[in-house]
């Protein structure tokens, strides 16, 4: 019997939505002097997201740990020429293929932000700053590799993941869902979020 069941718990989605947001927020706020206040601001917003997913990979529910999502490159061509032929295998959690996307996704917004904090310093380097823009023309390509995949997964499996990413469920026959989706732990990310931004924008400035 085909069944809702609970397959993100709420940390994961808020870090997810957030991460997009503050993402796209300090995109458009990179090339203004006049808004560097809150480009910086949204930047360590993003570097608190990434190491609480860090953490969340070893201690969160089934889905969100990363020993769901590790494949290997075997894994990951099997699913791929699966895919080609129109017989790749349901996931509940990220699927081999779109898993090389989110390794992909956290890894650079950490080198992102690692190298934008570098490029505050007094005496960063030229390099520094250019390895923070390279690497965001980088993000920039693997998000739209990351749209074309989720695009192309709700379709091939008639689901709409997006709809799963904002609500945590997803139909299916096996009974796997996660039994807790640690709400109060989503609502301590926003507001630590929002109490940063806060202090962070309006701090008196030296
Ligand atoms: C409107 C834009 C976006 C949509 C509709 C979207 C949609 C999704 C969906 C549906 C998933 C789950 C995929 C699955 O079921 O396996 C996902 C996961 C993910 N997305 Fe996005 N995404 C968007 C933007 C972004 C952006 C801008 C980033 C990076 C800055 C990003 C990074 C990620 C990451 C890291 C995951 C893995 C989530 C986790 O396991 O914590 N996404 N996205």
């Amino acid at each position: 019997m085909i069944k809702r069941i609970l397959v993100w718990d709420i940390p994961t989605r808020v870090f997810h939505w957030l991460q997009a947001l503050s993402f796209a927020a300090a995109y458009l706020t990179a090339f203004s002097e006049r808004m560097r206040n809150y480009h910086v601001a949204l930047g360590y917003i993003l570097l608190g997201l990434l190491v609480f997913r860090l953490l969340w990979g070893f201690v969160g529910t089934r889905y969100a740990r990363f020993s769901s999502f590790l494949f290997n490159p075997k894994e990951v061509v099997a699913y791929l020429l699966s895919m080609f032929r129109g017989r790749a295998a349901h996931y509940l959690g990220h699927n081999p293929a779109g898993s090389v996307s989110v390794w992909l996704l956290l890894a650079l917004g950490m080198f992102i932000c690692v190298t934008g904090v570098m490029a505050l310093q007094d005496d960063a380097s030229d390099l520094v700053v250019d390895l923070h823009g390279v690497s965001t023309d980088i993000m920039l390509a693997v998000i739209v590799l990351h749209l074309t995949g989720v695009l192309v997964s709700s379709i091939m499996h008639r689901e709409n993941l997006v709809r799963a990413m904002f609500t945590g469920c997803k139909s299916s026959g096996q009974d796997e869902g996660i039994q807790r989706s640690y709400g109060w732990l989503g609502v301590a990310m926003v507001a630590a979020v929002i109490i940063f931004w806060f202090v962070y924008v309006k701090r008196p400035l030296g």
